[in-house]
């Protein structure tokens, strides 16, 4: 019969996820990963390897955290992080409350912060938060004990999708630190691309950052020499970006964007920066084609390299749920106080 004990993550129970290996943990909060360690990241792989193991479970729970409640707050639509999210914190017995925040009181004019602070007061343990507005979870942060993890603010940062993606080129590829990682698209406007830049970085990996001119963040040149990113380099030429890659990263043409006139038209896009099998023939044999969701199939990239053999975008998506699940042990199981 399985106790309470057995039904515990292998390695947290094992030892091997002693309080000294726990120890290099520092954050109350998730808010981005650009303040990570090369250890944090590595700690929050191995515990997602442990929750990994238990959702091959044919019963995927364990108690972990029973009697703790998580708390979904998106302000902005989602299908992938809201639903991981609520998969993780019931896998580990956590009580969950998922709140449409369209439909919370903030409709009727309540404030952020006083809307947060309603569900601390109910009794939130971790609040999971999306938001339009970039900074909006580092303002919670300010008004509230309970812990915050972003689950994408704004332009400005995702952390759990870049943790899981690493995690994924990790399982796929193993030591981060040898592989080129071309990120390709509007790099502009996505937070993905903001957390991996700080990720890949930490983790020693070249990045190359592609994209249509009017889709690059101003100053970016000048941001990677400030921050002493000296692994990060912009290349206008896509075919130059993919040339030899481990790993290429599409990023999501926001289509709402094109309203504001930064791309000539969709279909100057897909002849320009489409990843098609001609072009992913420029990369390494074995690359990794990888995508954050939602992807516009036939722009970002061709329907064949989408669901082909290189593709690992539905893997990605599966991952999200053990790296959710290593966070919220990781700010909700005490470990970070
Ligand atoms: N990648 C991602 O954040 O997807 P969702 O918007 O569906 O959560």
């Amino acid at each position: 019969m399985e106790t309470a004990e057995s039904a515990m993550p292998g390695a947290i129970i094992s030892g091997t996820l002693s309080p000294p290996a726990l120890g290099v943990w520092q954050h109350r909060h998730v808010l981005d990963i650009d303040d990570f360690r090369k250890e944090e990241i590595e700690l929050v792989f191995e515990i997602a390897d442990a929750m990994a193991e238990v959702l091959t479970r044919e019963v995927k729970q364990v108690p972990t955290l029973r009697g703790k409640t998580i708390v979904t707050m998106f302000y902005e639509a989602s299908t992938r992080t809201r639903a991981s999210f609520e998969l993780a914190a019931k896998s580990l017995s956590a009580g969950t409350v998922s709140l449409d925040a369209a439909r919370s009181s903030v409709s009727k004019g309540e404030s952020l912060v006083d809307n947060l602070r309603t569900i601390q007061a109910l009794g939130a343990d971790v609040i999971i938060m999306r938001h339009p507005q970039s900074g909006a979870p580092y303002l919670a942060t300010q008004y509230l004990d309970t812990a915050i993890i972003n689950a994408g603010d704004g332009w400005h940062a995702h952390p759990s999708q870049a943790l899981l993606d690493l995690y994924t080129i990790r399982r796929h590829l193993g030591d981060i630190s040898k592989l080129r990682i071309a990120v390709i698209g509007d790099i502009m406007h996505s937070r993905v691309a903001r957390s991996n830049i700080w990720g890949m970085s930490t983790m020693g990996a070249t990045v190359v950052l592609c994209g249509p001119p009017t889709l690059i963040p101003r100053g970016l040149g000048e941001f990677i020499e400030h921050c002493q990113l000296s692994r990060v380099v912009v290349e206008p030429k896509l075919e130059s970006a993919l040339e030899g890659a481990d790993v290429v990263m599409l990023l999501r043409l926001q289509l709402e964007r094109q309203q504001s006139g930064l791309l000539p038209s969709i279909r100057e896009y897909i002849q320009r920066y489409q990843l098609t099998g001609r072009r992913l023939s420029l990369a390494k044999p074995y690359a990794l084609v990888m995508h954050p969701g939602p992807v516009n199939e036939g722009i970002e990239v061709s329907p064949e390299i989408a669901h082909g053999a290189h593709s690992v975008i539905e893997e990605q998506v599966s991952n999200g749920v053990a790296i959710r699940m290593a966070l919220l042990y990781l700010v909700a199981g005490g470990k970070s106080r």
